[in-house]
């Protein structure tokens, strides 16, 4: 008998419908506000789910719980071998009641999509979320600790060129670090066509350097960028950027409030890492194993029932810059952005 689907709510009435899943905590950067320089331990391969095992669980996310959107992350996602297979497998899910498939989106680093990027296109990805924090050399070496700016400007080329839509270009936005290049950014998304979006920057850094007062609060970029191309605030959907429209057509900008604004009472996504936990926030002191589930050969049915346990446990909210806070012990690369 087909199950029917229902949706997976949590304590706070707030429904689930996306899945974040990380499928690798290696990357080929070295972001300050996400990784130390050295010293990072790998998973070992047997510890990463396979392919077949991430489709199990998103299957029963999609096909019980009727999850409409699947993130890829890492670490950096590219990095997996085989990656356009994977895509292949998650872009065939379907929700049952409508036939309709699965929102597949992946977040990459862009160093990698000039070789890439027709080949995920062609295995059935649509949407893409580059991370690009600086224009500069310089800086973005410093950022990122790696030269390889040029590598990131082509992988947007070709994504561009391979014919994702919509792509969005994720900025982590730090005070004295990058925020005089607000307008350059909604004037490169304004001339290619994508949406630059603002993420304030969360403590989620590896070497335990964040404060408050590197924080660019959402506000002072709308301010900015408002004085320079006129805008208006589009209703708010689940989505956690707020978005703003040109006034003259020419596209939009998002700010993604997560320390200023937290958009937890609105929050429908839970977190799959690497190798097979749960995590219902980037912020979660607690892990679900669904890995041994999977990895025994365990049915739909305990999977969904592992799923709502680990829903079940969701926070109202993550509170940071509350005196209470806890960082959680694995930083943005080991749970997937
Ligand atoms: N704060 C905000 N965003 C972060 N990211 C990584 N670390 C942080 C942080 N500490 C972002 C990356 C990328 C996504 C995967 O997460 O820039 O866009
Ligand atoms: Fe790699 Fe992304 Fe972390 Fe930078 S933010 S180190 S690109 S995983």
């Amino acid at each position: 008998m087909i199950e029917p689907v229902r949706p997976l709510i949590d304590p706070y009435q707030r429904v689930v419908r996306d899945l974040r899943i990380s499928i690798t905590d290696r990357c080929n950067f070295r972001c300050t506000y996400c990784m130390p320089t050295e010293g990072m331990t790998w998973l070992e391969r047997p510890e990463l789910l396979t392919f077949e095992e991430i489709t199990a669980i998103a299957r029963v996310g999609v096909e019980r719980f009727g999850f409409d959107g699947i993130r890829l992350t890492g670490g950096e996602p590219t990095m997996r071998a085989q990656l356009p297979v994977l895509i292949s497998m998650l872009s065939e899910l379907r929700d049952p009641r409508t036939d309709r498939p699965v929102d597949l989106a992946l977040t990459t680093n862009g160093a990698t999509l000039g070789l890439h990027a027709r080949a995920l296109r062609t295995a059935g990805l649509r949407r893409i979320n580059i991370s690009l924090d600086t224009f500069s050399p310089t800086r973005f070496f410093e950022m990122t600790r790696r030269n390889q700016l040029d590598k990131v400007l082509n992988g947007i080329d070709a994504a561009i060129d391979a014919g994702f839509d919509p792509i969005k270009l994720n900025i982590v936005a730090m005070r004295g670090i990058n925020e005089d290049e607000i307008i350059d950014f909604a004037t490169f998304g304004r001339e290619r066509g994508i949406t630059p979006r603002f993420i304030e920057y969360m403590p989620l850094d590896a070497d335990n350097s964040w404060s408050m007062d590197q924080v660019l609060p959402a506000e002072e970029i709308v301010e900015t960028i408002s004085t320079r191309y006129p805008c208006t605030a589009v209703q708010r959907g689940s989505e956690p950027a707020s978005r703003y429209l040109y006034d003259d057509g020419k596209g939009e900008f998002g700010v993604i409030a997560s320390v200023t604004k937290p958009f937890c009472e609105s929050c429908d996504r839970i977190r799959l890492t690497a190798d097979g936990k749960i995590r219902t926030c980037l912020f979660s002191l607690e892990e679900h194993d669904l890995k041994s589930i999977v990895r025994r050969g365990g049915s739909p049915d305990e999977i969904a029932a592992a799923l709502e346990a680990a829903v079940g446990t969701k926070w109202a909210g993550h509170a940071i810059g509350n005196v209470n806070f806890l960082r959680p012990k694995r930083s943005m690369s080991q749970i997937g952005g």
